[in-house]
């Protein structure tokens, strides 16, 4: 087991890697808690949650809205919830984005901590404090960044996860070492089939690096002034792939990662060798999908990415893997890219 510390203003948040899940209820205060799961993750684990009112979401990105913090809150209030209460996530990025949002409103913010059960939540969504809902069909649109207590990441929790699921969260953990760690990129390269089986020890080892990165970061920069937003490698394409396509969260940065790829190979950024590592790795877990956006629809959908500031953006690109650079660019520069890369295909 790992225990990793993220220091951040005036709080201290527990990463547990390689914990055993049911032993959140000795991190739990013994009543006043409340549970948000969500249906699939309730259906297979329900029966050994900690004995507390569960408040079970459907499963699935629909359940990022504001109506579901607001039913929440009222069934908190009739369970008698009130400032000393907790609120417990366990499930995915879904209800950790959800119950952390719920948590730092309630009553203008109440306690809270993470069971996180997918992968891509272990190594990233649950990391840094980041939560909120989506608005019309922009992502993350009405959120706040308040750092859970704890967060246990259990990769047994894993062993029942879909295979789609497990790869998505592969996806960020793959942005992690582009963006940061360069070890930790050659031991997914040497490792694929350890990690397609889920070896158990050596994910421990896989969350646990790219959540010290991840907490390294957000201790830095809390709130995304400057050095957090390498954390959105391949999220400008991604996020606009992810609204267009409806593809899983992770599918939708790989294909962004790979665009910025070649964006920042383009750039001059990277050599020939780097760009056909990193579009290797994409490929070997078979996170590379056929990208038929048209060059309109996504110019509506890189302006409405809420990362935009006036007519620039904040673009990250690579600059050699285990190093991300982010560049101030008008954002007619990052759909002229596009159109020339739709151009080749
Ligand atoms: N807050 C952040 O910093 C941050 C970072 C990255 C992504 N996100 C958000 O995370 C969300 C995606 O998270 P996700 O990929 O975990 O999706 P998710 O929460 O929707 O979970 C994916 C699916 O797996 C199921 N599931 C969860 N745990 C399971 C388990 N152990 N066994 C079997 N099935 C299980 C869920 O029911 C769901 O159907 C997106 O909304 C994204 O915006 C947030």
């Amino acid at each position: 087991m790992e225990k990793i510390s993220i220091n951040t203003t005036g709080f201290n948040s527990e990463i547990f890697i390689g914990e055993n899940w049911e032993a959140v209820s000795g991190l739990i205060p013994e009543n006043k808690t409340v549970i948000v799961t969500d249906d699939n993750v309730n259906q297979l684990y329900g029966v050994r949650f900690p004995k507390f009112p569960i408040f079970s979401l459907s499963p699935g990105e629909a359940s990022k809205k504001l109506g579901v913090i607001g039913t929440l809150a009222e069934k908190m209030i009739e369970a008698g919830i009130d400032r000393s209460g907790f609120v417990l996530a366990i499930g995915g990025g879904v209800v950790c984005d959800v119950a952390g949002f719920l948590a730092a409103v309630y009553m203008r913010g109440i306690r809270c901590g993470y069971v996180s059960s997918t992968l891509l939540s272990q190594v990233d969504a649950s990391t840094g404090g980041k939560n909120g809902v989506n608005l019309g069909g922009t992502k993350n649109m009405l959120g706040t960044i308040r750092q859970p207590e704890f967060v246990i990441c259990d990769p047994a929790l894993l062993l029942t996860l879909p295979q789609q699921e497990y790869l998505s969260g592969v996806a960020e953990l793959i942005k992690t070492a582009i963006i940061g760690d360069k070890e930790l990129f050659e031991l997914i390269e040497r490792n694929v089939d350890k990690i397609m089986s889920r070896n158990q020890e050596l994910l421990i080892s896989l969350i646990a690096k790219s959540v010290k990165f991840k907490g390294l970061v957000v201790s830095k920069d809390e709130y995304e002034t400057g050095l957090r937003r390498i954390l959105n490698f391949g999220h400008t394409f991604g996020h606009a792939v992810e609204m267009q396509k409806s593809v899983k969260h992770g599918f939708a940065v790989a294909a962004g990662m790979k665009l910025a790829t070649d964006f920042s190979f383009e750039k001059g950024y990277i050599g020939q060798d780097e760009k056909a590592r990193i579009n290797d790795m994409l490929k070997s877990f078979k996170l590379i999908d056929r990208l038929d956006i048209k060059e309109d629809q996504m110019e509506k959908l890189v302006l409405h990415d809420k990362k935009k500031t006036g007519t620039d953006i904040h673009f990250v690109f690579t600059q050699g893997i285990g190093k991300a650079l982010v560049e101030k660019i008008p954002v007619g520069e990052v759909l002229g890219f596009y159109k020339r890369y739709r151009d080749k295909k």
